[in-house]
């Protein structure tokens, strides 16, 4: 079955959706994107995803070519058009058609483009809770703003197919002996006190929407917390390591370039923040 999938205005089937050629999202990666996930036919802290995707825009000097409140409604009427329960949705906005390739940005007259589509996918019941994954660590090669959601994804795309090719599920980036984060994920250790670490916000990583409830959830579920980077050192040591993102929640990683992590099993506290995380939404569609 086609997606119905939004385009400039215009709800289309998937095969009928077209891009300019010239577009910069398509030319220079001049362009910002969000996913959001859908339980149950309801968004998973939209108004949180629109509020990074307005600070995005504005770090690039990109306009948001609708008001939020239409970007809620266009969210809305793509659940319905597709009759999606679960899975996400994907959002993105380009400088727009400038007519030619130049690097200069094109005139305020052009129109950013707006592009939405949906992802049916099962993400409560994944097989990954239960097995936990296997990550390797590669060298951050990425640029030095990643606190920007753009569309500049080849790094990440790059890190997946190196971890790919050692069997494992997903790739951690080292910068300067410190993991920053996963490929599209954040990442946490469990020290044996039972202390959540993460690193700080920066231009080093993306401020994770998962990551800002989950500090927020295990704050209020009385679990300590530290903000600070770790090396892959510690992590080989810690009792647990997890990650967190829009379309996984909070996974559990087993094993870290091939050294079990704690007993080898999914640990306890993440399994807990998965589970209040997996409460705060079903509250959220209620
Ligand atoms: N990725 N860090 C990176 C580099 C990411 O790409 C993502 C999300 C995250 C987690 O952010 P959030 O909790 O807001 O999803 C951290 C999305 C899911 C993706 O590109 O598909």
């Amino acid at each position: 079955m086609q997606r119905q999938v939004y385009v400039d205005g215009q709800y289309l089937k998937e095969s009928e959706a077209k891009i300019s050629v010239f577009d910069r999202g398509f030319l220079f990666a001049d362009a910002v994107y969000e996913v959001t996930s859908v339980i149950d036919g309801h968004l998973v802290d939209f108004s949180d995803h629109i509020l990074r995707l307005q600070r995005s825009c504005r770090e690039l000097s990109l306009s948001l070519p609708v008001a939020p409140g239409e970007l809620k409604k266009i969210h809305d009427e793509l659940i319905d058009k597709n009759n999606l329960k679960e899975g996400a949705i994907y959002l993105q906005i380009s400088r727009g058609n400038a007519g030619d390739r130049d690097f200069l940005f094109p005139s305020t007259e052009v129109k950013p483009t707006l592009v939405l589509f949906t992802q049916a996918r099962s993400l409560v019941n994944n097989p990954k809770v239960a097995t936990g994954l296997h990550v390797v660590t590669t060298e951050e090669i990425r640029w030095h703003r990643r606190d920007i959601k753009t569309v500049s994804l080849l790094a990440a795309s790059l890190a997946k197919e190196y971890a790919h090719a050692k069997h494992a599920d997903d790739a951690f980036f080292v910068e300067d002996g410190f993991i920053t984060e996963g490929s599209s994920c954040n990442c946490y250790l469990v020290l044996h006190d039972d202390t959540v670490v993460t690193r700080p916000l920066s231009n080093a990583i993306l401020p994770g929407i998962t990551r800002q409830s989950l500090l927020r959830l295990a704050e209020q579920d009385g679990i300590k917390l530290e903000e600070r980077s770790f090396t892959p050192e510690e992590a080989y040591h810690a009792k647990e390591i997890f990650l967190s993102s829009a379309t996984q929640f909070v996974l559990p990683v087993v094993t870290l370039d091939g050294k079990s992590i704690g007993d080898g099993k999914p640990g306890r506290i993440t399994l807990r923040l998965r589970e209040i995380y997996l409460d705060m939404i079903k509250q959220q569609g209620k």
